[in-house]
């Protein structure tokens, strides 16, 4: 039996994760789930899931969880608990073997990197943690032995066309990362001036939280994902080409010297990603619809417009130049995210805060976890300045 902590449980990934791991009763049992502030969502799962810890995030919240869980299921035996170093702990709890780390942003960094510290198995959705504080997490990695898998449809796909084991690949030419292109693909920058958060969630093919929504609409998300895949694999951002694929049925290609490209296909659903890394290195099935190649659509490719979506050329840009960029690129892109979320601006000057928040970040990376904090803060603060200038 596998126990699994679930960071983030009430969120897509969460959901995806418990969806899978409703089918293997036998195989996983859910140790520790944690939310933000959902304590609907997150009661409904401790009654399903019978986990031994429930984690709410914000500290206020504790008492209402408490309370409801003592009068509504008063024979369960779990422990709540609240705040960040709970959320700490439960991911470094000793009975854990796998955490999947599905808490959205840089507020997923120090649970998930707990979680490397104590050794896991860490599934990695939470691509801000590696974007924030790549060399440091990766080094804990390296130091813990912990085995970290990626979850990210791109880069679970890039890891199972890569031999296992095996992270530097000098033979390997090319990696292709696809993007969707996300809903608003062919859009005029007078175009995209006119959307709605309302029209950035619906992405095509995807159903995803909102940050990452407005990210893939922003191409953000691809520029993040280029980053983490540096990272993850040990490649320059050099090695990395993003190819637009708006089926979203190959989530990834590898190609080799020898002109071989290995790709990895499958329905768009994070099922198939979040089973690969659960079973791991076995296969268990993941509830996807199988992938029908005869009446699947056409499969087309082209070149990102980095013109109209400025966020990909930044992150490209931030990727090149390290140091700090990086981490100033993902504090900046989540509050100017926030921000049009809230209709305090129009998505076109998502780009613009994160390029205003971009010429303060040190050329030097931080040599801690505590400066990662503190520079994220400043970043932070920075874009709020650029904002409240604008709107
Ligand atoms: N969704 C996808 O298909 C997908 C695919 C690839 C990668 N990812 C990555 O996976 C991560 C999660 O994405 P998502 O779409 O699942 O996001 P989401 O639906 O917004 O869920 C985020 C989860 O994190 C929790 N959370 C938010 N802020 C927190 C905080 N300050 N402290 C502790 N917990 C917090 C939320 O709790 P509440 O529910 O209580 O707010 C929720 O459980 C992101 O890094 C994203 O880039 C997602």
């Amino acid at each position: 039996m596998i126990d699994i902590c679930l960071l983030g449980a009430t969120g897509s990934i969460g959901q995806s994760t418990l969806e899978v791991v409703r089918l293997h009763p036998e195989r996983f049992r859910v140790r520790a789930l944690t939310a933000n502030t959902d304590i609907e969502a997150l009661f409904a799962q401790i009654r399903e899931f019978k986990p031994s810890f429930a984690v709410i995030a914000d500290e206020s919240l504790e008492p209402v969880l408490l309370a409801r869980v003592k009068t509504e299921l008063p024979d369960l035996q779990v422990q709540i608990l609240s705040g960040e170093t709970a959320l700490q702990a439960v991911a470094q709890d000793q009975a854990t073997h796998t955490v999947v780390a599905g808490i959205v942003g840089a507020a997923g960094l120090l649970p998930t990197l707990a979680a490397v510290q104590a050794g896991k198995r860490v599934l990695l959705a939470n691509k801000e943690a590696l974007v924030c504080a790549g060399r440091l997490f990766m080094s804990e990695v390296e130091r813990s032995g912990a085995e970290l898998l990626p979850l990210d449809s791109e880069h679970n796909a890039i890891f199972q066309c890569l031999p296992y084991n095996k992270r530097y690949q000098p033979e390997v030419r090319r990696i292709l990362l696809t993007a969707s292109g996300g809903p608003f693909r062919g859009y005029t920058r007078a175009q995209l001036d006119e959307v709605t958060p309302e029209q950035a969630f619906l992405h095509p093919n995807w159903e995803m939280g909102k940050k990452i929504s407005v990210d893939s609409a922003t191409l953000m998300n691809k520029g993040l994902e280029l980053i983490e895949a540096c990272w993850l694999f040990g490649v320059s951002p050099e090695t990395i080409e993003i190819l637009v694929h708006p089926q979203s049925i190959i989530h990834s290609l590898v190609e080799y010297d020898d002109g071989s490209q290995l790709a990895q296909l499958g329905s768009p659903n994070m099922c198939t990603p979040i089973a690969h890394g659960l079973g791991f290195p076995d296969r268990i099935s993941s509830g996807s619809a199988f992938l029908d190649l005869c009446s699947a659509p056409d499969l087309s490719f082209e070149k990102p417009d980095t013109e109209t979506f400025d966020c990909l050329k930044l992150a490209i840009e931030a990727a090149k130049r390290g140091g700090s960029h990086p981490l100033y690129l993902n504090a900046a892109n989540e509050v100017a995210v926030q921000a049009f979320i809230d209709g305090r601006i129009k998505i076109t000057e998502i780009a613009s805060l994160v390029e205003k928040t971009l010429k303060f970040a040190p050329d030097s990376e931080p040599v801690s976890i505590d400066e990662v904090i503190q520079l994220d803060g400043k970043a932070r603060q920075h874009c709020l300045d650029c904002l409240n200038e604008i709107s």
